[in-house]
């Protein structure tokens, strides 16, 4: 039984005394989340307020972004063992920002990856077609292409501990979800591949959901087979819509 997991990407977005205030509002809401897992993911610069706010909870730390080396010169970058230090339990990797605003490759997320589980960390490996990959009937071609490159580096025994997020880059930020539909498809085509490649490892994967993700269309989303959580951004923002998507729970007067 796969458990579901929800994670609040932050971006760069909140300051320390901003992060650890969210978290102070976050907790009480979610005390009776036993079932599920909840991530929350600032910005480096925050990463060790919210581990001190987060003490003795159940919700997990975890970075966006990570450099596969243990160590070296590669100015501005963070190692895996940096953020094992400061308590993170999950990283991010292979966000569509980092894929096309930063140049990231499947193949350098693949090194991300092996170089995280190394390290004691789960990645969180996102993927997901743009509009025009979409338009164009490219969409599980794309899929393909991401999860077989970004995972080429994956030992086969250590799947269970990964998290995909199928993130459709045309609804990230836009306010325009992926139908639960469309949604399930796509999960069920990532479903079917994981399973191909790591038996029933791949088969227990969490595959979560990004794009859009907000209280009124988390029940909807959450309640189809194969989607086993969110990834949310702008929604993630504040602790009281991001503990109703944890809660599935519409909000008052919303269609
Ligand atoms: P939004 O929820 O703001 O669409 O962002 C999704 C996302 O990119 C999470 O990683």
């Amino acid at each position: 039984m796969r458990r579901p997991i929800f994670a609040a990407n932050w971006k760069m977005h909140k300051n320390r005394r901003e992060a650890a205030a969210y978290v102070r509002e976050l907790l009480p809401r979610v005390a009776d989340s036993d079932g599920v897992e909840i991530v929350l993911a600032p910005p480096f610069t925050a990463l060790e307020a919210v581990a001190a706010a987060l003490a003795g909870s159940a919700v997990a730390l975890a970075a966006q972004n990570v450099h596969p080396a243990a160590s070296g010169a590669f100015t501005g970058e963070i190692a895996p063992g940096m953020l094992a230090d400061l308590g993170c339990r999950f990283a991010i990797v292979g966000h569509s920002e980092r894929r096309a605003l930063f140049g990231e490759t499947d193949a350098f997320v693949s090194s991300k990856v092996a170089a995280l589980l190394e390290a004691g960390l789960r990645p969180i490996v996102c993927i997901g077609e743009t509009l025009e990959q979409r338009d164009a009937g490219r969409t599980f071609e794309v899929l393909e292409t991401q999860i077989t490159g970004s995972l080429a580096d994956l030992p086969s025994d250590r799947a269970g501990e990964l998290v995909l997020a199928y993130e459709p880059v045309w609804a990230i930020g836009t306010g325009r979800s992926a139908t639960p539909g469309m949604a399930q498809e796509a999960h069920a085509y990532i479903r079917g591949r994981l399973t191909a490649d790591f038996g029933e490892a791949g088969a227990g994967i969490q595959i979560q959901y990004g794009g859009s993700v907000k209280p009124e269309n988390a029940a909807a989303l959450m309640a189809q087979p194969d989607i086993d959580g969110a990834l949310v951004g702008g929604a993630g923002l504040e602790a009281e819509s991001f503990s109703k998507i944890i809660h599935f729970e519409a909000q008052e007067g919303s269609s």
